[in-house]
């Protein structure tokens, strides 16, 4: 395994396309980035991560050189992308929830507000326009719903042709009204997100169409990017790095492109090794593969066959991307924890009383924080970020189940005060 935080930067290898390559994690191998269409090692099926023989330092991230995700096109593998003005999203404070969980600081880096309404969009900017240089003509992704929204828009933006499959009956509203607006042809599977994702693999295997679910190795090099905007958001903040981000986790890409950027960071120069903020990943208890690999000290994980969950979004029981993202928790220190979905609502209510609006599998995060701050895992001197992943209104259903109910009034004033009273 090469995905160690003190690794030296490789030498460039001969396929590097302007001083950038795919390489395999576990094995030799490397390939040309653009020339051929690839998702796994050819050589020992391992999942593939963009290298590069350079890695800018935070100040060399000039703000004039472009906006949101852009503005890191250097630690990028195209120039430019297919953007709708995605990533610089909010870095929150949340007063009540860091009084009452008992840290340093406590911010809330909210997804939610990215243009489609959760971080997908940071992925999609890159792999759709890295599909262009392909020459591919559909597009299509596997989805718990909102990589499937994400896709449908910046698919529609690039003129190509979508396909997504979501598991029937399991995803929420918002995330399949905007799959649907957008033009995406919509295939609802007889099955779990996880069977999805087997099915969209095997037609991307035989050339249906170009996979941009996390396991493209370009996606996640967008999403390093959250990863280096909670770096330089909470140093401007607080004049300080986080001690530890807590995400929650689904296919772990998030986990494996956090790693990757700090991982990057620390080639440049710009982070010692000690540095690098604990990751901590949270599951909800339906769907726990992860934290159970974790808890058992093992490389790989058990895939889920049954798994349930309010946050449906990590409605997930096979996280792909669990090969980078388990060194990505041991090697920072890290550690994951479930949580039940009461908990998880719970943490919803808290996080909207601070005035974020969020989906169940975002307050995850924050769930998960106040279970190993009670259980004394993450310490009160700790400065950390939580992440929160997607919009209160992706899933309306579950905001208003949450929420205090609508009372009916009668229409007029005298009746209305009657009721107040
Ligand atoms: N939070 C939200 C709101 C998500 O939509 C997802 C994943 C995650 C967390 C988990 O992130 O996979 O990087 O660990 N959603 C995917 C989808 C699976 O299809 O929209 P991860």
């Amino acid at each position: 395994m090469d995905l160690s935080l003190s690794n030296p930067t490789a030498p460039t290898p001969d396929c590097a396309d302007d001083g950038v390559w795919l390489a395999c994690i576990d094995c030799e191998w490397t390939g040309a980035p653009f020339d051929e269409i690839r998702y796994r090692c050819p050589d020992c099926e391992s999942l593939l991560e963009v290298r590069y023989d350079d890695h800018p330092t935070l100040a060399e991230f000039d703000a004039d050189s472009g906006h949101g995700v852009w503005r890191y096109a250097d630690a990028l593998p195209v120039d430019s992308g297919v953007s709708i003005e995605e990533g610089a999203t909010p870095l929150y404070e949340v007063p009540t929830i860091e009084e009452e969980v008992g840290v340093a600081e406590l911010r809330v880096k909210h997804e939610g507000m990215n243009p489609t309404g959760s971080f997908k969009d940071r992925g999609m900017t890159v792999g759709v326009r890295v599909a262009e240089r392909l020459g591919v003509d559909r597009l299509a992704c596997a989805s718990t719903g909102n990589t499937s929204a994400a896709l449908a828009c910046y698919g529609a933006r690039a003129g190509t042709q979508v396909l997504v499959l979501l598991p029937a009956g399991k995803v929420a509203a918002g995330k399949v009204a905007q799959a649907s607006l957008h033009g995406a042809r919509i295939l609802e599977v007889d099955g779990n997100f996880d069977d999805c994702l087997d099915v969209v693999a095997d037609l991307a295997d035989r050339g249906e169409a170009y996979l941009l679910n996390s396991l493209n190795p370009f996606r996640l090099e967008g999403q390093k990017t959250i990863g280096l905007e909670m770096l330089e958001g909470f140093r401007d903040q607080t004049g300080d790095l986080p001690d530890r981000i807590v995400l929650p986790v689904g296919n772990a890409g998030n986990t494996a492109a956090l790693y990757k950027a700090f991982r990057e960071l620390v080639a440049a120069g710009e982070l010692a090794v000690d540095e690098v903020p604990t990751l901590t990943g949270v599951q909800a208890e339906g769907a726990a593969p992860m934290v159970e690999a974790v808890e058992e000290d093992r490389e790989t994980v058990q895939r889920w066959a049954d798994v349930e969950t309010r946050a449906t979004a990590i409605r997930i029981g096979n996280p792909v991307n669990a090969p980078k993202a388990l060194p990505a928790i041991r090697e920072t220190g890290g550690t994951a924890v479930a949580v039940s979905d009461d908990e998880i609502t719970d943490a919803q209510r808290a996080l909207a009383r601070d005035g974020v609006g969020v989906e169940p599998a975002s307050a995850a995060s924050v769930a998960g924080l106040r279970k190993l701050r009670d259980a004394g895992v993450v310490g009160s001197d700790e400065r950390v970020v939580c992440l929160t992943t997607g919009h209160l209104l992706k899933d309306p259903d579950a905001a208003a189940a949450a929420g205090a109910d609508p009372e009916p009034v009668p229409a007029d004033t005298a009746g209305v005060l009657d009721h107040l009273s």
